[in-house]
């Protein structure tokens, strides 16, 4: 079979040759989005009298049929034609005859792979967007129904201070958010047109740059013909920000697997997101935030893996370049399927509010809110901190909680307890009484997630 690019050649490619310069076995992946850019690309040569109106109709139509076929399986991709690009320009040909060579006429395939990659991840990042809010979502959802849901709240993964669940819950909402922002910026770089560069200097022939941007929905044309061609940092812009998406991902998923565990039984996840064990029968495996904990690791790969290829590499385009793809594939990929699962697991979660409830009572989480006592009555706050190290050292030693002391025994300690001091440890009292903007206090919490709404509302309007 010759190949399109044959003429200056006098032998075969050797096979293993073939086999490694080809990108069609993953780029096949494109050929939406090189098809789309085709469209585009020769209307503008037709609208530019740059070939008859003629031709660039049938070539159009010789697409659109390409694309039918491809969607109905008629058409099998082939190594020896290397690229997605050459192939559906085989296809094209096949389809209409030699009229089909026109459409390559003022392009490259440099320009013409990275207009393909700027159109892919321009929708995927809007469709991942939206993946993220339906976790935004889903997390406001268990929110609303667990403000005043108390459980301890931990520093170092020792019990600290207790907190409401539904801010615990928000905290990722917020990092969604940062997420969500980081995403809609990077959609600013990849809203470029590369396409009329060429191979990397121009065109000899006088093309319509803004047309093709214009048809394709492009905001701007890379002004720099070789930059245009030989730019990746889109590509690593959305790999970076996956990587930041994905660790957070990971730590939520982290948390689950903690909370659903026997030790904690905080939450209980639906028995659709888990699996069994083949030989301990009473099992229930966490197994997908697992997963998702552990998927973190081939997206930061991709991102290490591109930024690796890219470093070093002269201008303009090379081949080295055909290795941005699949870090970019799977990433896309990794990324949409994890954030389709974490909303309905998030949404589906059973919360033991009993459990977490009486966690909150068998510990000494509420020994902060006893310096505050102090301090309150007048007491510096380091002289309150050392009488309260006394007092809880003293229960643990009486092996007996806060609640449980007697007011004589608080008295040993200082003269300014009283009464109400039960009334302050009640863990109710304890969280209600962190309601400093942004605190755990149900009606900050409330408050907080006002604004979540308001800020998945933003966006969507
Ligand atoms: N398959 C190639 C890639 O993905 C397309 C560009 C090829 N250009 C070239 N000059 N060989 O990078």
């Amino acid at each position: 079979m010759s190949k399109l690019w044959g003429g200056r050649f006098t032998k075969e490619t050797n096979k293993l040759v073939e086999e490694l310069t080809a990108s069609i076995s993953f780029d096949q992946k494109l050929a939406h989005e090189d098809i789309e850019g085709s469209i585009a690309h020769v209307q503008m040569l037709g609208e530019c009298n740059i070939i008859s109106k003629e031709d660039a109709d049938k070539i159009k139509q010789g697409l659109q049929k390409v694309k039918e076929k491809l969607e109905n399986g008629e058409l099998t991709y082939s190594v020896a034609n290397e690229d997605i690009h050459m192939n559906i320009e085989k296809f094209l040909i096949d389809e209409i005859g030699p009229v089909g060579g026109k459409l390559h006429t003022g392009r490259s395939r440099n320009d013409q792979v990275a207009t393909d990659m700027h159109l892919y991840l321009k929708n995927h990042t809007v469709e991942i967007i939206s993946l993220v809010e339906a976790v935004q979502a889903a997390i406001i959802e268990q929110a609303e129904k667990n403000v005043d849901t108390i459980i301890p709240g931990y520093t170092h993964l020792q019990r600290a201070q207790p907190i409401s669940f539904a801010h615990h819950l928000l905290a990722y909402f917020w990092m969604l958010e940062r997420d969500k922002g980081r995403l809609l910026d990077s959609l600013e770089r990849v809203n470029w047109l590369p396409l009329g560069a060429g191979a990397l200097a121009g065109t000899t022939f006088p093309i319509d740059r803004e047309r093709v941007a214009e048809l394709l929905g492009f905001a701007h044309v890379y002004p720099n013909s070789m930059d245009a061609v030989s730019d990746r940092d889109f590509i690593l812009e959305f790999l970076s920000t996956a990587s930041i998406l994905m660790m957070h991902i990971s730590r939520l998923s982290e948390e689950l697997v903690i909370w659903s565990s026997q030790e904690f039984q905080f939450v209980e996840l639906d028995d659709s997101f888990c699996t069994g064990s083949s030989i301990m029968p009473q099992k229930k495996n966490p197994d997908v935030p697992e997963l998702l904990r552990a998927k973190t690791g081939r997206v930061y790969g991709n991102l290490m893996g591109l930024l690796t290829v890219l470093k070093g590499l002269p201008l303009a385009y090379n081949k080295d370049m055909q290795e941005d793809k699949e870090g970019m594939f799977d990433t896309v990929e990794t990324l949409e399927g994890s954030l389709q699962l974490l909303a309905p697991m998030i949404e589906t979660m059973v919360v033991n509010v009993e459990k977490m409830r009486s966690a909150v009572n068998h510990d000494y989480s509420n020994a902060t809110d006893i310096a505050d006592y102090l301090v309150t009555k007048g007491l510096p706050f380091r002289d309150a901190h050392e009488v309260i190290g006394k007092t809880v050292l003293y229960a643990i030693e009486k092996k007996k909680f806060l609640l449980e002391l007697s007011l004589e025994e608080y008295k040993q300690f200082h003269e300014l307890f009283e009464d109400d001091i039960y009334e302050v440890l009640t863990p109710e009292h304890v969280v209600g009484a962190r309601n400093s903007y942004g605190g755990t206090a149900p009606k900050q919490v409330k408050q907080q997630i006002i604004l979540a709404k308001e800020a998945l509302n933003n966006v969507k309007g």
